[in-house]
């Protein structure tokens, strides 16, 4: 299999076919994930809580999100690989920004990194990518600071605010971001924007217009049960199985029916013929 480029994604934009992005947190995720044959692997910040139990992604620090992305990039060989600049990692300043963003690139190997929108945040995208770093925009809800901007839900509902949020990806477009990510707004305001950029769209809970497609992995694996957002679809139900195999090994361990011969291994009669003289053990019987 060929590995992903940019390129190949802005060709995908021009002649067709939709996008394919899921989150990855570890190692065997990932590697999973690259041999299902997605286009994009992100390591989101949504790691803060499906994997590190905060109730937001703003506690996420940067060493937090290199310490997975490095695990991530050990299981990665074919997608494109993204990490998300956690919240206070480029809003302090640009320099930080860029310092922060090199870190994913040479310390991690990802290549490339995404970034949530703020005011003024089109200054820092560029000096990202002056540095040589690809940078992927994110519009709409920006779950950093949805706490402080009324909550988890639906974005750009109204004329004024879906005006906003199309000037943002325009304006991240024209600094360099090499795509967008388009999160809780109307299917019609992601269509609108998704036909005005020459960047690939990417969708979470914005409808089908999009050029691609994210989830939260752990979302759509129903690993995630503290809450599941209405546009998630579950495609699996992996606590449930997870729960109904610690409950069998419970069963089974108080049972004394693991482990059973097949999972053990014994010594060779001789040798334990001489461990016995030699230690006077209480097991005659062998
Ligand atoms: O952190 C994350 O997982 C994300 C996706 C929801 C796009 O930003």
């Amino acid at each position: 299999m060929e590995k992903i480029s940019i390129a190949d994604l802005h060709e995908r934009k021009q002649h067709g076919g939709k996008l394919t992005m899921l989150t990855a947190y570890d190692y065997p995720l990932a590697t999973l994930l690259d041999a299902a044959g997605l286009d994009i692997i992100l390591v989101g910040d949504s790691l803060g809580m499906v994997v590190l139990g905060y109730e937001t992604t703003t506690p996420v620090t940067m060493e937090d999100m290199l310490h997975h992305a490095k695990a991530v990039r050990r299981g990665v060989a074919r997608a494109l690989l993204v990490a998300d600049m956690p919240f206070l990692s480029f809003r302090a300043s640009t320099a930080e920004a860029v310092k922060h963003a090199g870190r994913f690139v040479q310390e991690a190997g990802c290549e490339a990194v995404k970034i949530e929108w703020k005011q003024g945040i089109e200054d820092t995208a560029k000096a990202i990518v002056d540095a040589g770093i690809p940078v992927m925009g994110h519009v709409g809800l920006t779950p950093q600071t949805a706490a402080s901007e009324g909550g988890f839900g639906l974005r750009g509902k109204e004329a004024e605010s879906a005006a906003r949020i199309l000037a943002q990806a325009v304006s991240l477009q024209e600094v360099g971001c090499f795509a967008m990510v388009l999160e809780c707004i109307p299917d019609v305001l992601a269509r609108e924007i998704t036909r005005r950029l020459a960047i690939p769209t990417i969708g979470i809970g914005s409808g089908p217009w999009c050029d691609g497609q994210v989830l939260v992995t752990y979302d759509l694996l129903g690993l995630f049960d503290r809450f599941t957002p209405s546009f998630v679809k579950r495609y699996a139900d992996l606590s449930r199985t997870i729960r109904e195999a610690a409950d069998a090994f419970l069963r089974d361990v108080k049972a004394g029916v693991f482990p059973g011969k097949e999972h053990t291994r014994t010594m060779p009669p001789d040798e334990f013929a001489k461990f016995k003289k030699g230690t006077g053990s209480l097991f005659p019987e062998g």
